[in-house]
């Protein structure tokens, strides 16, 4: 019988589990058992310690809903969707590929489809209108036409539908379509920045650790095109005050603009306007696909 003393537990759990068939979720599995008990070693973890943690847990699951992804929001304020995140980009993105950025909680399926120089701001509820163009390109910068352009953001009032609560409501979200050229247009309002969810289990424990819980003012785009990997990423407002210290770590140098009037080829000079250029990187087959998030709909087991 294996002494299963403060060292020699881990290595009994391991085994044990080594009849999983499916060898990454062995490896998995394996490295998850090694890493925790050495943090429970290093900590010295107290027995309500360990409960606190469970409890903490516990809450953070029964906060999710078909709109709302406390576990996600949980990883985003860690910084672990931040690193899978790079992870995921280094992988499959060609150097001069845009960017990639967080998925968020708040990203829906099917938002409602947009012409050309539409606005997402359909309940009107204030704020600077602003225009996003550009093109969507491969990495080369050669026109991909007809690629599909998702944005979703917060509205005037520093709220993304979702937080309604209510799944009719679908506002400051949309599908546009690059033309043959590959260009864009849109209007939205100026993103302001905005709190992380402060009302649940995940918000106590930021405000427990004395931040903010700010997210400066950003933009959510969602580009996809046969062929090219799906780009996820955001476009973060330069002069928001919380630029340097993102709750959730998602600003990236290349993703920070500034909207500004007269700039060239802005298809409406009576407004500020922000130019992106987008670029994706080709599907490589190696490369492990997936998208890191998903509208918290899908999250929930069928039927709640
Ligand atoms: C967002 O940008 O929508 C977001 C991302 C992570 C946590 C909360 C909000
Ligand atoms: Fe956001």
């Amino acid at each position: 019988m294996p002494d299963l003393d403060r060292n020699g537990v881990t290595p009994e759990v391991i085994a044990q589990m080594a009849s999983t068939p499916d060898p990454r979720l062995r490896e998995i599995m394996a490295a998850a058992v090694r890493h925790l008990h050495d943090f429970a070693r290093e900590v010295d973890l107290k027995p309500d310690e360990w409960l606190a943690g469970i409890a903490f847990l516990t809450a953070v699951g029964q906060a999710c809903t078909s709109y709302r992804q406390e576990f996600i929001l949980l990883s985003d304020v860690l910084g672990l969707s931040r690193l899978v995140n790079v992870m995921h980009d280094a992988e499959g993105r060609e150097a001069a590929g845009t960017e990639t950025s967080l998925l968020g909680p708040f990203f829906r399926e099917k938002a409602p489809e947009f012409a050309a120089g539409e606005s997402i701001a359909t309940r009107d509820k204030g704020g600077e209108e602003i225009i996003l163009f550009g093109t969507v390109t491969d990495a080369a910068g050669t026109p991909i036409p007809e690629a599909g352009i998702d944005i979703w953001q917060v509205d005037a009032t520093g709220l993304y539908d979702l937080q309604s609560g209510d799944a009719a409501v679908m506002d400051m979200r949309g599908r546009f379509r690059a033309d043959a050229e590959g260009r864009f247009h849109m209007r939205t309002v100026r993103p302001i920045g905005y709190s992380v969810p402060m009302d649940g289990p995940v918000g106590q424990f930021v405000q427990r650790q004395g931040r903010h819980g700010l997210r400066p003012g950003h933009i959510h785009v969602l580009v996809q095109a046969p062929g090219y990997r799906e780009l996820v990423t955001a476009l973060y407002m330069a002069d928001d005050p919380s630029i340097d210290s993102d709750t959730v770590f998602g600003v990236a140098r290349s993703l920070v603009v500034r909207p500004e009037r007269g700039l060239p080829g802005a298809p409406r000079p009576d407004l500020p306007a922000i130019r992106y250029d987008f670029r994706l990187s080709r599907l490589d087959a190696e490369a492990g696909g997936g998208r890191v998030g998903a509208d918290p709909s899908q999250m929930m087991p069928a039927g709640r």
